[in-house]
């Protein structure tokens, strides 16, 4: 066989092993095959040179249009292998993104309190309070004394008041938080204080521990003026636009003048329903009682006089309203105790 036919021969079997070939690795072993270090057709090549002067260029010129065109076709083969084995891969690994995913657990809820805690604290922290939080277990000076209760105060007896010692009780309001705070920080101050308090009361409308939120504003020229302004805002951002206040006399140790403040009935107009009854809610009033406030008495700001609170320079208000209470108005929730028997009827209500 002449070294022509030889080339031909060669190039022919590698092209037909080249497209024999099923997938990128075995195109490869034929390509080291045919055009490897060892492989025949570029050993012809260089054999070409003991060939007699007159054959040398014709043959060698012969012998590297086999190697390249080989070499074309493996390539090309090994581009269409490639772009094959890609969408194979692709193929298999397809994910629809637009199925449903498995469905979550059921998760859990805030629980009612806790959402209405949180929406009390919006609600201030959009008028511009801080909100700070203070010990559960608390000193009878911070409780009592520095609040300007009287040594005979009722709230004062072992009767209404958890003790855990002659000076150490369960905090029976947030209020303690008013002198704790003014004395960590100089006026003005803008706070609301969430958080448990506890007293020795159990029935149909008291439990022995429940939630309350203390407010607290001192600043410079405030007046009860504003202190109406801002729990009307309070009142329509939590019951709606179309709520009223009103401030009722009252008394507290530690404000005066002190005020009781209702928001207008949500079930009636005036205490009569639409179907003209008498309105239960209210009992017939037009009002609902949401909480206790009054200017700070000038005898607690005495107690925290040194920290910058001199009564004749500064002046505020005050006011604590219960979490429950709120959120049985806010829901009509009719029995307190709802509120803690983790019946997951009545718990999955509030969405
Ligand atoms: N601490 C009072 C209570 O628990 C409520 C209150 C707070 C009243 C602040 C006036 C000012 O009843």
């Amino acid at each position: 066989m002449s070294l022509s036919e030889k080339i031909t021969e060669l190039q022919a079997a590698g092209a037909a092993a080249a497209n024999a070939a099923a997938n990128s690795a075995e195109l490869e072993e034929v390509r080291v095959q045919y055009l490897g270090r060892r492989a025949e057709l570029p050993n012809l090549l260089r054999g070409v040179a003991e060939l007699p002067p007159a054959e040398r260029g014709a043959v060698g010129k012969a012998a590297n249009e086999a190697r390249k065109a080989l070499e074309a076709l493996i390539d090309q083969r090994a581009g269409r292998l490639a772009i094959e084995e890609l969408e194979a891969r692709l193929e298999q690994d397809r994910v629809d993104v637009t199925l449903p995913a498995d469905p979550l657990p059921a998760v859990g809820r805030l629980h009612l309190i806790t959402q209405t805690w949180r929406e009390i604290e919006d609600i201030f922290l959009g008028l511009g309070y801080r909100v700070a939080e203070g010990p559960e277990v608390e000193s009878v000076y911070y409780n009592f004394d520095a609040l300007n209760h009287e040594a005979t105060h009722p709230a004062r007896a072992w009767t209404d008041t958890f003790y855990l010692s002659d000076e150490v009780l369960l905090r029976t309001h947030t209020s303690p938080m008013q002198v704790r705070s003014m004395e960590q920080q100089r006026p003005p101050i803008y706070i609301i204080v969430p958080g448990r308090v506890y007293r020795r009361d159990s029935d149909v409308t008291h439990t022995p521990q429940f939630h309350q939120v203390e407010g607290l504003a001192i600043d410079e020229n405030i007046t009860l003026a504003d202190l109406k302004g801002t729990l009307q805002t309070f009142a329509r951002a939590i019951f709606g636009p179309e709520r009223n206040i009103r401030l009722r006399p009252h008394f507290f140790p530690f404000t005066e003048p002190s005020v009781e403040v209702d928001v207008s009935c949500f079930n009636c107009s005036g205490g009569v329903t639409a179907a003209g009854e008498r309105c239960s809610i209210c009992k017939g009033t037009g009002w609902l009682e949401i909480l206790g406030s009054g200017m700070v008495d000038p005898n607690v700001l005495h107690f925290v006089k040194d920290s910058g609170y001199d009564p004749e320079l500064v002046q505020g208000f005050a006011f604590g309203m219960g979490i429950e209470r709120i959120a049985m108005l806010k829901y009509g929730v009719t029995d307190l105790r709802l509120l803690y028997d983790n019946d997951i009827r009545f718990l999955e209500q509030f969405a």
